[in-house]
């Protein structure tokens, strides 16, 4: 995928790995929305990969290709294995968590603090290289506390692809992670897309992506003119409905018109899937929370979120509920910022 990509000059647009987010049914829901986007798991710690319940935490729909399972750890042996399971279940890649700023990073086991140490990232990435065919991939941040981004940077990108890795994707700013929650490390640290076209320059045939604080398909646009791959976190999250216009996108369309998406098919496919789940035992809520943000700046938006927010819980609740909701949309009504912004 990414060696086509570079080979094609094709462009490649990814939703990013997102814990409590990007379960299997909020990607079943992107893909609805985009069929060429690449979808990102929640990050899944290479330990429980090995030892936990592999059904339920790596269990994925098949629509949902292609996917890329994001792993968290810093053991390369475990990796390696964790790795292997991930593409014995079929994702498409195995990503390597380098930028999460999460609690757990103080006992040094993942994320963002292996910044600090490129050499074991390369190690990392050479295990699971070793073990899969599908492409290994990095997800990183541009350093961490007092390092130098630019030295950083340059260090675990020179270390990744000696190990093989086969594309990273640079999170653009840096994690302060003495003081600073995860969700503020989100926001608080300034952006720097300079340094990720820099990357680029540096490494002009190795698959470079950008994320961070991307909010529309066309400022999406804007960073693919230096670099190979734009993903997009909260933004797709919170309006899904942006996705519909990757697709037109990422097939040269060069106009950046506002793509609509198909919402009374989105509602009927969800709605089989939603009412699947629920005669598995599952709850509706469980697929529903993904989809509130959905009708964003369309008439009825609010009504429609009332309803998925108060109806989805009850224990008789079936799929109807989201066509009971989808009933308070008015499609003629305000389209804007629906995905083009
Ligand atoms: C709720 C939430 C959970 C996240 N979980 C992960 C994760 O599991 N792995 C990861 O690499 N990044 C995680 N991130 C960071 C995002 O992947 C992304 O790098 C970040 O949100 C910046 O991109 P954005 O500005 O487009 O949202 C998370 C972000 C959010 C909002």
């Amino acid at each position: 995928m990414y060696s086509r990509a570079l080979e094609s000059g094709k462009k490649i647009f990814a939703v990013a790995p997102m814990m409590d987010w990007t379960d299997k049914h909020c990607r079943y829901f992107h893909r609805q929305l985009t069929k060429k986007s690449l979808l990102y798991t929640e990050m899944v710690v290479a330990e429980a990969v090995i030892h936990g319940d592999r059904n339920r935490l790596l269990g994925f729909n098949e629509t949902e290709h292609p996917v890329a399972i994001q792993i968290g750890g810093s053991d390369p042996g475990k990796l390696g294995q964790a790795a292997e399971i991930g593409a014995g279940f079929g994702y498409d890649e195995v990503n390597l968590n380098v930028g999460c700023p999460s609690d757990r990073v103080q006992s040094g086991t993942f994320g963002a603090c292996l910044m600090r140490e490129p050499e074991l990232v390369g190690n990392c990435v050479a295990a699971m290289k070793d073990a899969v065919s599908v492409p290994v991939t990095v997800k990183c941040r541009i350093g961490v506390d007092e390092q130098d981004p630019e030295i950083a940077l340059s260090a675990i990108s020179e270390n990744v692809f000696g190990s093989g890795a086969d594309a990273i994707w640079v999170h653009a700013r840096i994690a302060w992670l003495d003081g600073l929650s995860p969700k503020e490390n989100r926001d608080v640290p300034p952006l720097d897309y300079e340094i990720v076209y820099r990357l680029k320059e540096k490494f002009p045939c190795r698959f470079i992506g950008i994320n961070g604080g991307v909010e529309s398909l066309n400022q999406a646009v804007e960073h693919l003119r230096y670099v190979d791959g734009v993903m997009l976190g909260r933004a797709a999250y919170r309006n899904p409905a942006l996705l519909a216009g990757v697709d037109a996108l990422l097939s040269g369309g060069s106009d950046r018109q506002i793509i609509v998406p198909e919402f009374e098919k989105v509602i009927e496919a969800m709605a089989e899937y939603a009412q699947e789940h629920v005669e598995g035992g599952g709850r509706l809520s469980q697929v529903t929370r993904h989809m509130t943000g959905l009708f964003s700046g369309t008439r009825g938006a609010r009504m429609y979120r009332q309803i998925l927010s108060t109806r989805t819980s009850r224990p008789d609740a079936n799929a109807n509920v989201l066509w009971d909701a989808f009933a308070c949309i008015d499609l003629n009504g305000n389209k804007e910022g629906l995905n083009a912004a």
